[in-house]
């Protein structure tokens, strides 16, 4: 019995161990700082409210995960003066630009669009970089 014991705290050692000292499937890259500036100027100006990252958000505007594919210029015209529909939020040449370092970022962590083979029945699926 103490032999048994004795074997199933090792073993358990060892698992914990294992786990703690393997990579896991985490691949995608940590922020620069300019997107971790960007994150904090996402989470202050409250543009979750209109838009979607991963199809979680407001709806007012579009989803913006994979927005960054449309290039900067893109990006910025709409963050320089805003639209009718979406407020000028006066910001600076380097505010906009970690906005865009962040959307960046966002960008290469996924695709906001699943392909229906995708989806699990449960209705979860996995994005895969
Ligand atoms: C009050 C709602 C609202 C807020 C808040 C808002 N937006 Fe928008 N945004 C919109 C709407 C609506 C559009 C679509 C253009 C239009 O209809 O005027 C848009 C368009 C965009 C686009 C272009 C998307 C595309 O694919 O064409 C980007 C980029 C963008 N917004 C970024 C941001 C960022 C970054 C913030 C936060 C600083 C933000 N928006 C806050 C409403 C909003």
């Amino acid at each position: 019995m103490r032999a048994f014991l004795l074997f199933l705290c090792l073993a358990c050692a060892a698992f914990t161990g294992f786990v703690y000292t393997s990579e896991g499937p985490r691949t995608e890259a940590a922020p620069s700082p300019a997107a971790l500036a960007g994150i904090q100027l996402w989470q202050d100006k409250n543009c979750q409210s209109c838009h979607q990252l991963y199809g979680l958000g407001g709806y007012m505007g579009p989803d913006l995960t994979n927005v960054a594919r449309k290039g900067d210029q893109y990006m910025s015209s709409f963050l320089k003066s805003g639209t009718e529909r979406m407020p000028n939020f006066q910001l600076s040449e380097s505010e906009i630009e970690r906005i865009c370092a962040f959307l960046h970022w966002v960008d290469q962590s996924g695709s906001a669009r699943v392909s229906a083979d995708a989806v699990h029945w449960t209705g979860s699926y996995i994005i895969k970089p």
